[in-house]
């Protein structure tokens, strides 16, 4: 995290939080797919190619992914010193815009109360979960809403969708890093779920 292509992203949060979102959005979402997309181009390319050309495909593929990794990186960075200054609820009100891009066919609902302030720690190891459990609204529900709520302590993440069986193991492991980020960040993790009748994640600030 701190090579310099980090260091010079960095140096832009001085400006207005909005325009960091814009930016880590830019790069992780139009720059980190344009340049996988110029890899794929050079895969397909490849198979005209002598061997020796091949070979400089495969280094300048190799020196894409690098690329690409670090502007993933700068990009977290960015995300994560979003939730530091602005705050989880205005991280929260970004991840939701996120979402509703994603999915436009999902309503996605945020109440955030006025003033609510956690910690750092939590807070970043909140927005990863949250982060997660959306992409599984969006991908294994089938649900048509979903309601992020903070109040009090709690984060919530509802929806209406299929449920699912929360002992049942599973190749996934989404929620197996939510658990690891909980425990780590002293969050409280409850899933409430069942067959047909949605989902609803509870996180809990300690002692809140
Ligand atoms: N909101 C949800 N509604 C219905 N099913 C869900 C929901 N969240 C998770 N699941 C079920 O739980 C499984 C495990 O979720 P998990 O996030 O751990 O893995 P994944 O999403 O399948 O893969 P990964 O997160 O590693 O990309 C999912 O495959 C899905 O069957
Ligand atoms: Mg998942």
């Amino acid at each position: 995290m701190d090579s310099p292509v980090v260091d010079r992203l960095l140096a832009l949060l001085s400006e207005h939080e909005a325009e960091q979102v814009k930016v880590a959005r830019m790069l992780h979402d139009d720059a980190g797919q344009v340049l996988s997309a110029i890899g794929l181009h050079l895969e397909v390319l490849r198979g005209d190619l002598t061997v020796e050309q091949n070979e400089q495909v495969v280094e300048i593929q190799n020196l894409l992914e690098t690329v690409i990794t670090r502007i993933r990186a700068a990009s977290q960075a960015l995300h994560v010193n979003l939730v530091e200054r602005a705050g989880l609820g205005f991280a929260l009100e970004q991840l939701a815009c996120k979402a509703r891009e994603k999915a436009p066919e999902l309503t996605v609902q945020l109440k955030v109360t006025p003033g609510e302030r956690w910690p750092n720690e939590p807070a970043h190891a909140a927005y990863r979960i949250v982060d997660e459990l959306v992409e599984n609204v969006i991908r294994h529900s089938g649900s048509q809403r979903v309601e992020i709520r903070m109040q009090g302590g709690v984060v919530e993440v509802r929806d209406e969708g299929r449920g699912f069986d929360v002992e049942k193991r599973t190749p996934g492991l989404g929620l197996l890093l939510c658990r690891h980020l909980a425990r780590r960040a002293k969050l409280g993790l409850a899933i409430q779920t069942k067959s047909g009748q949605g989902t609803i994640v509870k996180l809990t600030l300690h002692g809140a």
